[in-house]
């Protein structure tokens, strides 16, 4: 049966995810708690899969984790031989020949799609972090426009200690927001980082106690919703592209926003 968002809710449930869509507002919780919502590459996929059908509706997405953890990343069988139950790990198809570089190219992008579409314009995403967010479960907050910490979350990239990289797009967000030599030391030290150093280092917008968390998040919502969806979705699209535009490029772009804001408000005066 399709779920709220066009994916089969049995599909979502055997990817470690669930999708609940109230009004404006998708939440997508990360679900094996058993597991401290270790993920898979079924679960980016399903992720991806989440973005592609979520309805036109939604302005806003949140993720969060069940249990006490955001998530504790990959989860590991996906290095072991075996794998985890219902897909192959990607070492075994390298150690037996059926993944070579393009194939690793391909399904690494598709497992990026999972967290490349949290940037859309059209959308405001925000992590509700509690408790761990390690590797890849960093990189999802990270990729989220906003991150609204519980005092007891903890950060860390933890992939180069693992013998690998960060690989799941959280590399551009981490030195956009704390510069590439801090985002080198985090990264190769694989250190935790506390609640309080993620305020200080503009790796979280707000910090809250854990039993505040869920209404915090409300509360950002529904700040959120209160403006304009066009507006919103014209500055995030202004504001996500300033990094990689000079001033005057910045200028002309904010120019030609504002061109279509105020077309816009012209026909809908119009309208009457
Ligand atoms: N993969 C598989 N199983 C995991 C897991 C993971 N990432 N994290 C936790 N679990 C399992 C534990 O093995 C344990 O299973 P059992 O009940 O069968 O013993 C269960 O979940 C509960 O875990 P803990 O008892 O360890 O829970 P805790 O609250 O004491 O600790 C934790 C939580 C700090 C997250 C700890 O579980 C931990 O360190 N997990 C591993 C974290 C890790 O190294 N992740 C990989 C990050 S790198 C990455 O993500 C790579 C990438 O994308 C390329």
């Amino acid at each position: 049966m399709a779920g709220p968002g066009g994916v089969a809710e049995g599909d979502l449930e055997a990817a470690g995810l669930r999708l609940s869509v109230t009004g404006e507002v998708a939440t997508v919780s990360l679900a094996r708690p058993e597991r401290r919502n270790a993920m898979t590459g079924r679960t980016w996929e399903a992720l991806a899969h989440v973005g592609q059908t979520l309805s036109d509706s939604v302005r806003i997405v949140v993720i969060k984790g069940e249990g006490p953890s955001f998530s504790s990343g990959i989860d590991l069988n996906m290095f072991r031989p075996g794998g985890v139950e219902g897909e192959t790990s990607l070492v075994d198809r390298i150690a037996d020949g059926s993944a070579d570089d393009a194939e690793l190219d391909t399904v690494i992008a598709g497992y990026q799609e999972g967290f490349r579409w949290l940037r859309r314009p059209d959308i405001v995403t925000v992590a509700a972090v509690r408790g761990h967010a390690i590797g890849a479960g960093f990189q999802l907050a990270l990729s989220c426009d906003l991150r609204v910490l519980a005092d007891d979350a903890q950060l860390c990239m933890k992939e180069p200690a693992l013998g690998l990289v960060p690989d799941l797009t959280g590399t551009k967000p981490l030195v956009d927001l704390v510069g590439a030599n801090r985002a080198m030391e985090l990264c190769l030290t694989a250190r935790t980082v506390s609640a309080a150093e993620a305020r200080e280092l503009r790796l979280a917008e707000l910090v809250v106690e854990g039993a505040q968390l869920d209404a915090a998040v409300d509360d950002l919502a529904a700040a959120l919703l209160a403006v304009p969806r066009e507006a919103a979705t014209a500055t995030k699209e202004l504001l996500r592209g300033a990094p990689g535009r000079t001033l005057e490029e910045q200028a002309v772009a904010e120019r030609r926003a504002q061109a279509g804001r105020l077309t816009a408000m012209a026909a809908q005066a119009a309208r009457g």
